[in-house]
């Protein structure tokens, strides 16, 4: 007897073997005996139906050979069946009409970069969390734990053949190996705005208006959220009044970003790490309790350019429209090591849950990747914290599959007279839910009812010998017959 008998090989953690195929295995009477005469590779490519039917392979396995897998997707990362997609849809439609109202440009990268793209030396918490693995060329790459690194290297790499500014968005996949905690997965999508190429303090203020669009939309209101604002900018004044080294500032800033997780002590004790004095970080964690900017204009000793930015930025705020949402707030840094300047987080009001969105001024990052500095601001917005929060205020829609047209056919004979008035249909941007098999009417009455069609359309045999259908209109169960072009 011969056999032909599939196999898939695991390499390592990372990576799996193409399909194996075990050619013309002989098979004696014990089929776990077997004599493998010649092994190739096999790609979709050379196989005769380019990979897509598993019948081409008649799989001779016994029993023991199938694996029992776990039907749950990796901890932490998400199926998305229809119902959870049709939520995802929505959501990301509002992100992208937000953006074009915006005028802001899609864009998208891979979700595999270079490992190197990630690596920055200010010993953030995403730099642990990084997925990352040697592919089959002995090259190091990551799954993006975020867009912005991503969208600095396309800018370097477009260079002066853009014009700036450039006001870009994506909607993308991103990946941490974080602790679970609600609305924090290993997987999230995050939606993305930046504008590169506007210095001034506009460009913040704009885009804290597209999320405040983005809010109201989908009725969330200022005393359901707020954004607290602050800048790095008081930070890198008060180091350079205590003459700390401008390299450490990246540092710093991760190390005060803490300030919520870890007690004071060890943010002193790291402070002092890095070299700072303790008179030094004492200064630092007062100005950062600060909470309006007069108090912080006395403790700066006078209005510097983190003052002159903030103050513009509200004026701004007033000027589009929502002063309401935002307030100053010292304490906020954020955890990247890039921002340089204005720095802001969208917080819900209740404080149950963790920022829902998070952004700020980069204006140096270019320079890291060894290209050319531009000015450059953003905001990177989860999808999964918004989720929990439109669910707790109620806000989450009820989005169910909708189809306009249920075609069937009355008689096993009339499929193809049933496709023809489909395909019309389809071809008049009508869409159609096919019935592909002889089924009862009761069955098709509940399928429309599923799939909330607007109406079925039958196919019989004397109607359509007339070239006419039956139009059933399954809200007010008016029916009518009618000839197949005239069907609207
Ligand atoms: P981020 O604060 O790390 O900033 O992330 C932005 C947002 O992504 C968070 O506020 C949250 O909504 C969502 N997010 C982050 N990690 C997770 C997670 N593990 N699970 C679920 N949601 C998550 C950035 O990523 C910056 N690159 C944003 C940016 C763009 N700055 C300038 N341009």
């Amino acid at each position: 007897m011969r056999a032909i008998h599939i196999v898939t090989t695991r390499l390592s953690s990372c990576c799996f073997k193409p399909i194996l195929l075990l050619d013309l295995v002989s098979v004696s009477s014990s089929p776990r005996k077997l004599s493998i005469p010649n092994r190739r590779f096999i790609s979709a490519a050379t196989k005769p139906d380019g990979g897509r039917s598993g019948s081409i392979v008649a799989p001779l396995v016994t029993q023991q050979e199938f694996q029992k897998i776990d039907v749950n997707p990796p901890k932490g990362t998400r199926d998305f069946p229809p119902e959870d997609m049709r939520l995802r849809n929505w959501l990301f439609n509002h992100f992208k009409e937000v953006s074009r109202l915006f005028g802001y440009e899609e864009i998208d990268f891979p979700v595999l970069e270079t490992e190197a793209l990630f690596i920055r030396k200010a010993g953030e918490e995403i730099r642990d969390q990084l997925y990352c693995f040697e592919d089959r060329g002995n090259r190091r790459v990551a799954l993006r734990p975020e867009l912005t690194p991503s969208l600095a290297r396309l800018v370097i790499q477009k260079g002066k053949s853009v014009s700036l500014p450039l006001k870009w968005f994506a909607v993308g996949q991103c990946w941490r190996y974080e602790r679970m905690t609600r609305g924090r997965r290993r997987e999230h999508y995050q939606w993305n705005m930046d504008i590169i190429g506007v210095p001034e303090v506009t460009a913040e203020a704009e885009l804290i208006s597209s999320i405040v669009t983005f809010f109201k939309r989908v009725g969330i209101t200022a005393s359901d959220v707020g954004f607290k604002v602050s800048s790095r900018k008081v930070l890198q004044e008060l180091l350079r009044k205590y003459g700390v080294p401008e390299n450490l500032f990246g540092r710093v800033c991760i190390i005060i970003d803490k300030i919520e997780k870890i007690p004071v002590d060890e943010i002193k004790k790291e402070l002092g790490l890095t070299g700072i004095s303790e008179d030094a970080s004492e200064q630092l964690l007062k100005v950062l309790s600060v909470k309006s900017l007069d108090d912080l204009e006395d403790s700066l000793g006078g209005a510097g350019e983190a003052i002159a930015d903030l103050k513009n930025l509200f004026s701004l705020a007033e000027k589009f429209g929502y002063s309401e949402w935002i307030q100053f707030d010292a304490s906020v840094v954020r955890g990247l090591a890039y921002y340089t300047g204005i720095v802001f987080e969208g917080f819900d009001r209740k404080g149950k849950l963790r920022a829902i969105c998070g952004g700020g001024r980069y204006d140096r990052l270019l320079s890291t990747y060894g290209g050319d500095d531009i000015p450059a601001c953003g905001f990177g917005f989860g999808d999964a914290v918004i989720v929990e929060l439109l669910k707790e205020k109620g806000l989450l829609p009820e989005l169910r599959q909708e189809v306009e047209n249920i075609v069937c056919a009355l008689d096993k004979d009339l499929q193809g007279a049933a496709a023809t008035v489909a395909t019309a249909l389809r071809d008049k941007g009508q869409t159609v839910d096919l019935v592909l098999e002889s089924k009862p009417m009761k069955w098709v009455f509940k399928r429309a009812a599923r799939v909330n069609a607007r109406r079925l359309v039958l196919v019989g045999k004397t109607e359509w010998e007339d070239g006419l259908v039956s139009v059933k209109v399954l809200s007010s169960g008016e029916q009518f017959q009618v000839k197949l072009n005239d069907l609207e």
